[in-house]
């Protein structure tokens, strides 16, 4: 079987280490270095030196600063150790590797823990642009740099808050009926905002309109499409309008908002468990994101070790 691995590499959709992991029911591994193929890190390589003019032209400051803090470059696939050692004196936060989808509850209480859970497999070569399931480049490229930044740190670490307070507010709720109900527009009321802000959000910067998100910052096209392009919306950053915005995930985004700052997102969650307190967010508008089974329980097993 090692002989496999090592042949397969560590390639989504192609690694036996991953899968086999998966199916003993671990969710929390390690990232065995030694695995990387040469394409492996070939295509890591080919991502980065692609899409680096265009974080010099469309990343937000913090971002770029974020890169070099953590020595990012395309010398290969990097280890989460190096990272981390770099990351961890910053802002506290920690790359963890996991196997595969984190439900709801447990990824948000990681990051309230300060650990982010982190995809080890890297996209195959030949499919540099499009990928449903995020990968290494994807979270580490896309996602950590802006973990070097205190405000948008302390962001994450609210939406572990925030989980426990959808927690807290339902574990009450007799009728199960209800219950779901209600944790189900909640859930997804928090997937939105933390999509259109964590995942696609633009920021007002000193240079124009910038991202911030991971999704747009891991993507070459889809990068500038979403800075240049005369068909995007670009809106303020609004609660009421977030948490009731269909998110579609599997195409450009139509419609994105732009926040003045990280402080002003920092607010925002801040005023998100406000409104899940005062049960605003009970009954937000249907449709996409879908709640998935495992997210649900992901919550109710929380409420039931209370
Ligand atoms: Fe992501």
């Amino acid at each position: 079987m090692v002989e496999t691995s090592a042949m397969s590499g560590l390639t989504t959709g192609h690694a036996p280490f991953v899968e086999e992991a998966r199916h003993r029911g671990e969710l929390y591994i390690s990232q065995p270095y030694s695995l990387y193929s040469q394409e492996n890190h070939e295509a890591w390589n080919a991502l980065y030196t692609r899409i680096r003019p265009r974080w010099e032209r469309y990343a937000n400051d913090h971002f770029l600063k974020g890169l070099e803090a953590l020595h990012l470059s395309p010398d290969g696939v990097p280890r989460l150790s190096g990272i981390n050692r770099r990351l961890e004196p910053l802002t506290g936060f920690q790359a963890k590797p996991v196997s595969g989808y984190v439900p709801g509850f447990l990824f948000f209480d990681c990051l309230r823990r300060r650990e982010f859970p982190t995809t080890i497999t890297i996209r195959p070569k030949d499919r540099m642009d499009y990928l449903p399931e995020p990968d290494i480049f994807h979270d580490i490229a896309g996602h950590v740099p802006m973990h070097t930044e205190k405000a948008f740190a302390d962001t994450l670490v609210r939406f572990g808050d925030c989980a426990h307070t959808a927690v807290e507010m339902t574990a009450s709720v007799r009728d199960r009926q209800e219950r779901t109900r209600r944790l189900t527009s909640i859930i997804r009321a928090m997937s939105r905002f933390f999509w259109f802000t964590v995942e696609v959000g633009l920021l007002r910067g000193p240079r124009g309109v910038c991202a911030y998100g991971s999704g747009l910052l891991s993507s070459f096209s889809e990068l500038q499409h979403a800075i240049e392009s005369v068909e995007v919306q670009r809106y303020p950053l609004q609660m009421e309008w977030v948490i009731n915005q269909v998110a579609e995930i599997d195409h450009y985004q139509p419609l994105l908002f732009v926040a003045d700052s990280f402080d002003h997102v920092f607010e925002l969650v801040d005023r998100l468990e406000r409104w899940m307190r005062e049960g605003k967010l009970n009954n937000v508008a249907p449709g996409l994101p879908d709640v998935s089974e495992e997210d649900l329980r992901s919550y109710m097993d929380a409420a039931n070790e209370r």
